[in-house]
């Protein structure tokens, strides 16, 4: 099963990586990974530092904050005073992306499921509002909390949720399709925007994002959010769960909201 991972090498034939360094590589659901020296470009393998936290380069630092960072700032182009909403907030990207807007002067609106999320992203992280869709009304959540409209809509999880976002959207609006979690797992056709058209009466545009587009620059993205790390501007949550035996039942929890940060499977002890 292919995955990102964070690793230590114990043995290596690679001047680049020495035993005992910490590296970021698709390393895939095992304990222990074997890159050939042709495959390790592909891998994506680059050393951390692990003092900034293992887990972290799983998260803000990694494949999730640099969707985030980039999606945002590439696509999402914010300016200070816009509304920014983000679905999936206490997610990996989600949580990312929401902190980022903050640091840029917006304003954030994150939409969660459940009281404690919203109460993280907000009282932690420091987001203007969250939106608990399971227990509440999004669009009427949308009113009471962006009273100009949204100016970027950060997508995670399509379906209704994208919908209700369009009918609140401002002209030039911009909405970054990063994700649909909401669609993975249906048995019938995923359910697209049918509010479609507000996309043309508010002269707004949507865009999609896939992360690999920007691997190239991902050491900038991960210079900026360290130095937040570093400051205290940002903070990084990942929820982890141990054992390789329980990957079947951990993955699930992405579909049901079980996870509370960036889901992430211990395969093996430092
Ligand atoms: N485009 C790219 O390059 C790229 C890269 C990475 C990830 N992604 C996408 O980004 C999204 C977020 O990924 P992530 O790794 O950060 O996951 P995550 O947000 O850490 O975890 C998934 C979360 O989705 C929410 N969710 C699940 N089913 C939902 C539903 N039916 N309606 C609304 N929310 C639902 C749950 O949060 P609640 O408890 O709040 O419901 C769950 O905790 C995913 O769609 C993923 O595929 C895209």
């Amino acid at each position: 099963m292919r995955a990102g991972g964070v690793g230590k090498v114990i043995a290596s034939q690679n001047p680049a990586f020495a035993v005992g360094d910490y590296v970021n590589a698709g390393l895939d659901v095992q304990e222990y990974c074997l890159i050939p020296q042709d495959q390790i470009k592909r891998s994506g393998m680059f050393k951390i530092d692990p003092r900034l936290g293992l887990t972290t380069w799983l998260n803000v630092l990694g494949m999730p904050g640099m969707t985030g960072y980039f999606g945002l700032m590439e696509v999402g182009l914010p300016k200070a005073g816009e509304t920014v909403v983000v679905s999936g907030a206490a997610g990996a990207v989600g949580q990312t992306v929401g902190q980022i807007a903050k640091i840029k002067g917006c304003r954030v609106v994150g939409i969660a499921g459940g009281q404690a999320k919203c109460d993280w992203v907000v009282k932690e992280l420091g987001f203007d509002a969250c939106i608990d869709y399971k227990n509440g009304d999004v669009k009427a959540g949308l009113k009471e909390h962006c009273p100009k409209g949204v100016d970027i809509y950060f997508d995670n999880v399509g379906g209704d949720i994208l919908d209700t976002v369009l009918t609140r959207i401002t002209r030039g609006a911009r909405i970054i399709i990063c994700g649909a979690i909401s669609q993975y797992n249906n048995t019938t056709a995923v359910k697209g925007p049918a509010n479609y058209l507000s996309l043309l009466v508010n002269r707004a545009r949507m865009e999609g994002i896939v992360v690999f587009d920007y691997a190239d620059r991902y050491h900038l993205g991960v210079a900026e959010m360290a130095g937040y790390l570093k400051a205290g501007t940002m903070k990084s949550r990942e929820d982890v769960v141990a054992g390789l035996e329980n990957f079947p039942e951990t993955l699930l929890k992405l579909f049901n909201g079980e996870n509370f940060g960036k889901l992430v499977l211990q395969v093996a002890k430092d």
